[in-house]
């Protein structure tokens, strides 16, 4: 795991993310305002935390990298603004619980639904 993000990282409780989820739907509309994020910025942000598991460029598609392709998961048709920034700002499992500001991942959502093919 890099640097970069170890520093960002902590490892809360895995237990609950589920129950969170509902919440903080709540929580993130009303932190965050929609379409607000800035999409070059949250490119810049993926490719320090997240490339280390994600494909995260546009072209990059069925790369064997441990986690879902950010084009595969931008076009997935449950993906919206909402429930990326849920997902983002909330726990999980398999993923490490990064510390994400909402304005950061505003700009990450900007930019993941940005490889949105429409
Ligand atoms: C240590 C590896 C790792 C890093 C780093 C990582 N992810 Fe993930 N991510 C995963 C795994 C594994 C999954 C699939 C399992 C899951 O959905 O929990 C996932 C799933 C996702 C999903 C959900 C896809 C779906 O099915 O809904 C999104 C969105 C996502 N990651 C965004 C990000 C963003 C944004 C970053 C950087 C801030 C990031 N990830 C960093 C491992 C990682």
């Amino acid at each position: 795991m890099s640097h970069t993000i170890s520093k960002r990282t902590i490892l809360a409780g895995t237990a609950g993310a589920a129950m969170l989820v509902a919440g903080l739907a709540t929580v993130a509309a009303d932190t965050v305002p929609p379409g607000s994020g800035d999409g070059s910025t949250g490119h810049r942000l993926a490719s320090e935390w997240c490339r280390d598991c994600h494909a995260i460029e546009p072209t990059a598609i069925n790369t064997g990298k441990p986690a879902p392709d950010f084009v595969a998961v931008a076009n997935m048709p449950s993906t919206t603004e909402l429930a990326l920034k849920v997902f983002l700002l909330s726990s999980h499992k398999t993923m490490p619980n990064f510390i994400i500001k909402p304005n950061d991942a505003d700009d990450l959502v900007a930019y993941i639904l940005s490889l949105k093919r429409k």
